[in-house]
């Protein structure tokens, strides 16, 4: 989501006269868009502004902001800490990005803005990406409602509203156009789409239509809140054909009093239940998911119910943490904190866990023929080409020619844990 809000703020700043550079060095703007879901994002920020200090020093006229969920949070605060900051706004002004630029330039003094709107303008923004490029997101929500007891997001980007359908098959009739092969549905939680439209409009009724677009040949989402994965969505698992076989389907823990203190309204067998609709629907699905480790009251037990649940799902890939007290969110409340070696120990016992089952999932492709889509040179050897299965997983193979953006046919001949290796048949 925050790619997209920067691509959306250099499609604004384009319009300004701006081009983008690669070396902080030569600009004249540097915009920092940052994420404070945990305290280890949200530090980040804080070394990173210290490296563009010296930057400011030896040019003056460089001008330094600050935006995103760190922006929304600190406010008025962050220029107490950071006093050399030219700008600072949240997450629901970025279309106000030039105006602010004037105000800085004309009076040299610091512009904050971190109120929040009905509706966030930026979200009609179309950052066309470069051409040549594969893949594209589309916002189709913004905000959350959920609460969850232990996420900041509600706080920080506001209340969860819906994009209109028809803008958003718009955009993606655009993109199409543009050569984009690839589109990502982007909100918080994807499924409850349309909920506050009140038109009929729902999330499975969207990616049908989207389904139907001339030039679009893969699409995702992202994130999905197992509590809304309705049967309908699970349907267009199977009657989508550009619906990749993929899903993150975020868990958060297997044990039924963690979820019930997380907020998460969902029992760990109703998540079984949904994967088990899922296969059955997509046999070969993919699924990933995200765990937090050490959440507030969590007992050995609980966590071992974790681990249980993973052995029985079987992700593909996953993302875990350890729980982060987040300023303002219900936790913050809760007794029976974790202490921190304890978390950092269930965290490596799980990842380690999770290598075990990526790795067995990535062993069992080996001599299968998949069909990849060609993104760009691999990162490993440019000679090399790397796509995504629809699975979304990498797969780097000798290729010849501008394979970009072509669909093609490869045989796994090895796995590793993050990628594939292949032969291209076609
Ligand atoms: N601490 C640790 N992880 C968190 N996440 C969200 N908030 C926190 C927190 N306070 C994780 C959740 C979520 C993912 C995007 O980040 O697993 O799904
Ligand atoms: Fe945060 Fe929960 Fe909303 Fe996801 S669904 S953004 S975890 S509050």
């Amino acid at each position: 989501m925050n790619v997209h809000d920067s691509e959306q703020l250099a499609q604004l700043l384009e319009g300004s006269g701006y081009t983008t550079t690669g070396s902080a060095k030569e600009a004249d703007l540097i915009i920092v868009n940052t994420c404070s879901i945990r305290d280890k994002a949200e530090q980040k920020v804080y070394s990173q502004l210290g490296r563009y200090r010296h930057l400011k020093k030896g040019k003056p006229g460089l001008m330094l902001g600050v935006c995103g969920c760190v922006a929304q949070q600190q406010g008025e605060r962050l220029i107490g800490k950071i006093p050399y900051l030219d700008l600072v706004f949240g997450t629901h002004n970025i279309h106000r990005l030039p105006e602010f630029i004037s105000r800085v330039a004309n009076t040299g003094r610091p512009v904050v803005e971190t109120g929040f709107h009905e509706t966030v303008p930026s979200i009609g923004i179309l950052a066309l990406p470069e051409k040549g490029s594969v893949s594209a997101f589309v916002t189709i929500m913004q905000g959350c409602d959920n609460y969850c007891a232990f996420c900041v997001v509600p706080y920080l980007r506001g209340r969860e509203e819906s994009r209109k359908f028809h803008d958003i098959l718009a955009e993606v009739r655009a993109l199409a156009v543009h050569g984009v092969k690839e589109v990502t549905l982007l909100g918080q939680n994807v499924n409850s789409y349309g909920k506050s439209l009140g038109n009929g409009h729902s999330f499975s009724g969207l990616l049908r239509a989207i389904g139907e677009i001339e030039g679009i040949e893969r699409i995702r989402f992202t994130t999905s809140h197992p509590k809304d994965l309705s049967d309908d969505i699970i349907a267009c698992f199977r009657d989508v054909g550009a619906l990749c076989e993929f899903i993150h389907l975020p868990v958060q823990s297997g044990s039924d009093a963690v979820l019930a203190r997380m907020n998460r309204r969902y029992a760990s067998a109703d998540y079984l239940d949904c994967v088990r609709k899922l296969r059955e629907a997509c046999p070969g699905i993919a699924i990933s998911s995200d765990i937090i480790v050490g959440f507030p009251g969590e007992t050995e037990q609980d966590f071992q119910k974790t681990l249980d649940l993973m052995g029985k799902v079987r992700f593909d890939t996953l993302f875990s943490f350890q729980y982060s007290e987040r300023q303002g969110t219900a936790a913050v409340g809760f007794d029976g904190k974790v202490d921190p070696d304890e978390k950092r120990r269930r965290l490596i016992e799980l990842q380690s866990l999770q290598d075990r089952h990526t790795q067995e999932k990535n062993d069992r492709l080996v001599g299968s023929t998949v069909e990849v889509l060609v993104e760009g040179p691999s990162r490993n050897t440019s000679r090399d080409a790397m796509g995504r299965t629809r699975t979304n997983k990498i797969v780097n193979f000798a290729g010849g020619g501008n394979l970009v953006g072509k669909t093609v046919r490869v045989r796994i001949v090895e796995a590793f844990l993050h990628s594939l290796r292949g032969e291209m048949l076609d």
